[in-house]
């Protein structure tokens, strides 16, 4: 980590000159609560160790200038002529910088340098990290004493009118709400939260990343929104009330299921059994049930693999892999789906038979390794210097 602050240090201070702010913003995990979030449900993440570092400063006109580290490429733009660009990466910090001037706050152009150590587009949510990196240090530099729940919703807007990707709020909720060794119960609804603690010495959170980036997934994730909606317009002709899926048992499902297209039911069957699953996996932390807890991260993989369909071999067969590991407590896709990364718990001593199995199982499948990285749970996105 201090390596990565000092290089990004160095290379803003090389083009735009001494005494950045400094900020380090979380890529994050999910437990459990996949596609939940959009239907007003509930989620179980957290921020980690694998974070973004953006050296950021004011400028008095309103030129916005930016460097990325990892692609090594400029973009320049002013506050008046925001766009989409040809890179893409520049969208994500532009997309912010387009809310704040939507809603009105005063800023100024801005010099930024980032660069982390997040896989790029791989279920960790690198964009949001870097939108929430940019809301961060705006709200920070120009004195706007906005909350953490504005800026998240700020960010959130960016993501979905800027980038044109309609996510739902988990990814930016954490990424600025997150705390050390402490996950998130989210309700999407009310926007209410609750910390659970999740820190066992034996036991481990393992990321294995198929390095398959895909498409797909932001076109998928569209047309599953849209299932979602169907089927809450079918059964709210029989209970008005009905808002979202989060509204809805699967009592409610059964009893209309010749009224579904039998994909859309599938679909709703999905989400409400995942909601279900996050409620009990809490309170299976508070009783310390790690194996309980593992078992319904398994199903919900099941779930997102059989019932809502955005796994992917390579993902199914990193789960399938991991699973046969003795050690391993569950695992499951994490994120959008059809590419990125898996997650996993994984007691202590295992870890080195988990990552030698699934990269030879893996190997033999595909050609190539996966990227296996052990992940802790830290704090959301912060000032690091002073
Ligand atoms: C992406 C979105 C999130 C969430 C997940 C699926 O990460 O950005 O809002 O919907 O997919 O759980």
């Amino acid at each position: 980590m201090e390596q990565l602050i000092e290089r990004v240090k160095k290379s803003f201070e090389k083009r735009f000159g001494p005494n950045p702010l400094l900020i380090a913003s979380p890529g994050r995990i999910n437990l459990i609560g996949e596609h939940t979030d959009y239907n007003e449900g509930f989620v179980l993440p957290g921020a980690t160790d694998r974070i973004i570092v953006m050296a950021v400063a004011p400028r008095s006109d309103r030129r916005c200038l930016f460097y990325s580290l990892d692609f090594d490429q400029e973009f320049e733009t002013d506050l008046d002529h925001l766009h989409n660009s040809a890179e893409r990466w520049p969208d994500y910090l532009q997309g912010v910088l387009d809310q704040f001037l939507k809603a009105g706050y005063r800023i100024q152009g801005v010099e930024i340098a980032f660069g982390g150590n997040v896989p790029i587009g791989g279920g960790m949510s690198s964009s949001a990290a870097v939108e929430g990196g940019v809301a961060f240090a705006l709200n920070h530099l120009f004195h706007l004493n906005l909350d953490l729940l504005t800026l998240t919703k700020l960010t959130q807007k960016a993501e979905n009118e800027f980038v044109g990707v309609k996510c739902g709020i988990m990814d930016m909720f954490t990424n600025l709400h997150g705390r050390p060794k402490k996950v998130l119960k989210i309700d999407c609804r009310s926007l209410e939260f609750e910390y659970y603690p999740f820190e066992w010495e034996d036991v481990l959170v393992v990321i294995s990343d198929t390095l398959v980036r895909r498409e797909l997934a932001s076109s998928e994730y569209n047309v599953r929104r849209r299932q979602c909606e169907e089927g809450v317009a079918i059964l709210r002709n029989y209970y008005p009330l009905i808002k979202s899926l989060r509204d809805v048992s699967l009592n409610m499902l059964r009893e209309h299921q010749k009224e579904f297209d039998p994909v859309v039911w599938k679909r709703c069957a999905y989400v409400v059994k995942e909601n279900e699953r996050v409620n009990l996996a809490c309170q299976d932390l508070l009783r310390n049930d790690l194996v309980s807890f593992g078992k319904r991260m398994s199903e919900s993989h099941l779930g997102l693999r059989d019932e809502y369909e955005v796994s992917s071999p390579e993902l199914n067969w990193l789960v399938e892999s991991a699973s046969s590991v003795p050690g391993v407590l569950g695992s499951r896709m994490m994120g959008a789906g059809f590419g990125g990364c898996t997650i996993s718990l994984v007691k202590a001593q295992a870890v080195e038979a988990f990552k030698e199995k699934v990269s030879a199982d893996y190997r033999k499948k595909t050609g190539k390794n996966p990227a296996i990285h052990l992940v802790r749970i830290e704090a959301g996105t912060r000032i690091i210097n002073g």
